[in-house]
């Protein structure tokens, strides 16, 4: 079978060929063949056995009973825990001890890396670089393949707008374009060319859906999304991710406008299932077909069962609902048993397709090596490009000859650990800090060290006099501040997005110094620190950066490497603000900050802060400065099923080389739902020399424009504004109609 197959088609395309009688014998026949060994099996299973393939749970130790379990087909899937030795000798046990060998399924939580750590999510975001996106997913594939484990549980895909919420780290920030760009580049990595090949794993896009939008940003909370919004900024990930053939889902822990996303058939059959056809399988969140209980959507755990199922989840985590319920349903006539032919056939497939049922069922596996000079390679350029530079006054950055003998300071110059960030898989003490790159690069009796604070919490200001010392007697102080790993993530939602503990009053006292002071913020979301950010000459701000983030600072830091990456996500001048995104409706009064507007009380704003975020959505600087002249729209009309082009000039007007992520967004003025102040619809990276410029054109498709009401998406003629800009906030500005 495996010889048959030249190439992975995703089962909606498959589908679609078939239907259309063009599939080639080649392509078609390995789904066919899929299928009909499916039908074989299928036939030949157990009640029993069927609830086997539906359920999941953690790994912990392969113990004489979990053995046994194994042989009677009792578990389709094991994710946490178990080295590579007792993988292999379960997936043995389940391909030839167990009545029909079916394969197991190891699942893992592979969020940002395996042995190598890439930076979080939000902070690969940041590179606004998909293709390199893509290679630290493939180098993340080959690292987690090797250790014996087919499936992650990545990429998360929840647009997040809301930096309260701690999982903020894992996401790729607030906006449906970015965020489908990188779900696609991840999944493409983590599935490679062919999920049956030796390094491919399953992807998860995750948590479907919503989950994002949890109400004042507490974890696990509720949702309310209306249905535009849900299919034009929450699902559009998903969608993107189907089309590329994401292996599977990962149902949300929430309640979406009064039915949690784990028992959601509206989401799970109608939209993935019969409008997109997806044909992988849906595994529940952690216990979250338990948890229906206390949603108050189920009454018990049989009634969590039966609503899971009905719903349209597959698998179950954890929770073992299907397992105990499942066979009492079918014979109280409850339950139809053809939901669970559905969802078993479903997860055979991906098994199929993975190819464990044959040689890779039965592949060796060893402990994770350590992650190989290439793998770190890509982590320090990923780490780099992740970096995004907010203030740099009078070229404070790069630090110049003059700058001899530095004073680091601050609890996290030299936390492995933290640098790593929320769901770092592989050890952190292969993790290079910057205060080791700094000392390696510059000399280490060039580089004096005092943390200040044991941790980001600390509120003892016991460091600060020797913090403060040093600082007297460098050239320049850097200062390594921000938030601890265990502070963003799964249930680590704040209430306050300040620098915790005492850094800013740590900051006010090195400001004694009178020393320039260089800021580098390490966080797993968006923090609000304008005080610091004001006597700072120059801030960096670094997601979590991964094994290679220190050298990657040091790199910038030094004008070794340029900062390069931009924000994926606003940030707020304070927690008021939020919720606070670039593609928020206008309202009927919209706030101003220049014309007689900005002196109306009666505005859409705030009496005690601007209405506009600390940066921008898009922005961040470069060491050069670029210029945008000339933009070009080809036409002043476009026809509905037409396109047209918009361009502009880029020049470097500075001295160094750098490089620029060039966004385009669009505004419909005026529709049947009112639609957003500004929308990126594409985006460009271009590196340029000093005195270089180039035309950056973008090609704009009339179904760029379409936008949901409520289920019907529709492309509606009217005006158009349109920007090529540095951020969202700024730009050059065009405009043209749409025409029937
Ligand atoms: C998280 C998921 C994760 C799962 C398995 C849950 O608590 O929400 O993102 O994949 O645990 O570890």
């Amino acid at each position: 079978m495996k010889a048959m197959r030249n190439k992975w088609i995703s089962g909606a395309a498959l589908v679609a060929a078939a239907l259309a009688g063009t599939a080639t014998i080649m392509r078609a026949a390995t789904p066919v063949e899929i299928e009909k060994k499916i039908d074989a099996l299928m036939a030949r299973m157990t009640v029993e056995e069927k609830l086997g393939q539906m359920s999941q749970t953690t790994f912990g130790e392969l113990t004489d009973q979990r053995k046994e379990e194994i042989r009677q087909g009792r578990w389709s899937s094991f994710f946490a825990g178990g080295t590579a030795a007792e993988k292999m000798e379960a997936q043995r046990i389940a391909l030839k001890e167990s009545r029909l060998g079916i394969p197991l399924i190891f699942g893992e939580d592979v969020i940002h890396g395996k042995t190598t750590t890439f930076p979080i999510p939000l902070g690969q975001a940041a590179s606004w670089d998909p293709e390199l996106v893509r290679q630290a997913a493939r180098v993340a594939a080959r690292e987690t393949a090797a250790a014996g484990t087919n499936w992650t549980f990545s990429p998360m895909m929840d647009i997040a707008r809301d930096p309260r919420w701690g999982r903020i780290a894992e996401s790729f920030g607030e906006d449906p374009l970015l965020a489908s760009r990188m779900a696609v580049a991840m999944v493409r990595g983590y599935q490679g060319d062919s999920l049956d090949a030796p390094d491919s794993i399953a992807a998860c896009a995750k948590h479907y859906v919503g989950y994002g939008a949890a109400e004042a940003g507490r974890e696990y909370n509720t949702t309310w999304i209306p249905e535009n919004l849900l299919r034009d900024v929450y699902l559009a990930p998903f969608h993107a991710s189907v089309e590329a053939g994401v292996a599977t889902i990962m149902s949300a822990f929430n309640d979406l406008n009064g039915v949690p996303a784990s028992a959601n058939a509206f989401t799970l059959r109608q939209i993935l299932r019969d409008e997109w056809k997806f044909n992988g399988f849906v595994v529940s969140d952690y216990t979250s077909i338990a948890e229906l209980v206390p949603h108050g959507y189920a009454a018990d755990g049989a009634d969590a069962a039966l609503k899971g199922i009905r719903g349209g989840v597959d698998m179950e985590m954890v929770s073992s609902d299907y397992w105990d319920h499942g066979k009492e349903l079918i014979a109280a006539k409850k339950l139809d048993p053809k939901l669970v032919d559905e969802a078993v056939r479903d997860i055979l497939r991906i098994k199929f397709r993975l190819g464990l049922f044959g040689a890779k069922g039965l592949a060796t596996a060893s402990a994770p090596a350590p992650p190989t000079a290439a793998a770190l390679e890509t982590a320090k350029k990923l780490a780099a490009e992740s970096l995004v530079l907010l203030k740099n006054e009078n070229g404070a950055l790069p630090l110049g000859q003059s700058a001899h003998t530095i004073a680091v300071v601050g609890p996290l110059a030299d936390s492995q650990r933290d640098q790593i960030g929320t769901w770092a898989n592989g050890p952190a003490d292969s993790a290079v800090t910057p205060l080791t790159a700094l000392r390696e690069a510059l000399g280490a009796g060039n580089v004096m060290y005092a943390p200040g604070l044991k941790n980001s919490r600390d509120e003892s200001h016991d460091g600060f006099a020797v913090a403060t010392a040093l600082a007297r007697r460098s050239d320049a102080v850097l200062l390594f501040l921000g938030e601890e790993a265990s502070m963003s993530g799964e249930a680590g939602s704040r209430a306050y997005l300040d620098l915790p503990g005492a850094q800013e009053a740590l900051v006010n006292d090195v400001a004694q110094a009178g020393k320039p002071m260089i800021v580098v913020i390490l966080a797993g979301r968006p923090l609000t620190f304008h005080n610091v950010a004001s006597k700072a000459a120059a801030v960096l701000y670094s997601f979590h950066p991964g094994t290679m983030g220190g050298p990657a600072i040091a790199d910038v830091l030094l004008g070794k490497a340029a900062p390069a990456g931009r924000l994926p996500v606003t940030f707020p001048r304070t927690v008021g603000q939020v919720p606070i995104y670039y593609d928020h409706m206008n309202t009927g009064r919209p706030p101003s900050e220049t014309g007689p507007e900005a002196s109306d009380r009666f505005r859409s704003k705030y009496l005690d802060v601007s209405f506009t975020p600390e940066y921008p959505f898009g922005f961040g600087l470069a060491y050069t400065t670029f210029h945008y002249d000339d933009l070009h729209v080809s036409s002043a009309e476009m026809p509905i099923g037409g396109n047209l082009t918009v361009s502009a000039t880029v020049s470097n007007t500075g001295k160094t080389e750098g490089d620029e992520v060039v966004q385009l967004y669009i505004r419909q003025l005026a529709a049947s739902l009112t639609q957003p102040v500004r929308e990126l619809k594409d985006f460009r990276r271009v590196h340029l020399k000093p005195g270089e410029k180039q035309t950056v054109e973008f090609t704009l498709k009339s179904s760029d424009l379409a936008f949901h009401n409520g289920a019907q998406l529709v492309t509606e003629p009217g005006q158009f504004q349109v920007w090529i800009a540095p951020d969202s906030s700024s730009g050059l500005r065009g405009g043209f109609e749409l025409v029937r």
